[in-house]
């Protein structure tokens, strides 16, 4: 099982109830879901938790096989950097790195790093008159389809995207969705893909619904 989430509980020091209150979730190689659920209910609290970014208090998270309960940060830090590919709404990219260089930095993070794939990953996404461009001289659209590029360059299992197209108008939105999703299918990856759209919800195989600190 790529992960397995089982009875997981969550609350933030100081919070007066629980954010996470028993989520249990396994996904398989390939499997591809979409996470909605309110505002606040929690859904980029589970992503930080199956990527092993944040730590659970009660219940248990394996990735790749690996139990995370209980590792070290450093270890559990060495197994993301291998295993998972995050995606921001904000882009995340490296504003001093260009667009190759900022590509290239997560798999060289990995130790994958492959001039050939990033370049096949760049023209796949409409990006190869940009690669000598910085962040700040691409459109929103262009700059998650770098990160998208980042993200997929160091071929992580897992990829999660918390809300990735939540910062780009409708039809540039639809876009990105279409490419990330075909990427990844192609890749093999599993997918956890957190968005506010029921519209683009519906474009995944799987679907939870984040509510009152449990899945539906
Ligand atoms: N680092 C944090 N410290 C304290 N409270 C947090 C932290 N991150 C999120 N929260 C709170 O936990 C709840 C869930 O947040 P979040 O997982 O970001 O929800 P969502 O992504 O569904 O909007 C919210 O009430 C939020 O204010
Ligand atoms: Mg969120």
């Amino acid at each position: 099982m790529l992960l397995d989430l089982q009875g997981v509980e969550k609350t933030y020091p100081g919070a007066d109830a629980p954010v996470l209150r028993g989520v249990s979730l396994r996904l398989a190689a390939g499997d591809m879901l979409a996470l909605t659920g309110e505002s606040g209910s929690g859904k980029s609290t589970l992503l930080h938790l199956a990527g092993g970014l944040d730590t659970a208090d009660a219940g248990r998270v394996a990735l790749a096989g690996t139990d995370l309960t209980g590792l070290s940060d450093a270890a559990r830090a060495g197994l993301r950097r291998t295993t998972v590919g995050v995606i921001f709404q904000q882009f995340n990219l490296i504003p001093s790195l260009d667009v190759a260089a900022n590509i290239a930095f997560q798999a060289r993070l990995a130790g994958r790093h492959d001039p050939d794939k990033t370049a096949a990953l760049a023209a796949r996404l409409g990006l190869s008159a940009h690669l000598r461009k910085y962040p700040e001289q691409l459109s929103g659209g262009q700059q998650q389809r770098v990160a998208i590029a980042r993200t997929l360059a160091a071929a992580p299992q897992l990829v999660l995207a918390d809300e990735p197209t939540g910062n780009l108008d409708e039809s540039t939105a639809d876009g990105v969705f279409d490419l990330l999703c075909d990427l990844v299918a192609e890749t093999g990856a599993g997918l956890v893909l957190v968005t506010h759209s029921t519209r683009l919800a519906a474009k995944l195989p799987r679907r939870a619904h984040l509510h009152a600190g449990v899945l539906t």
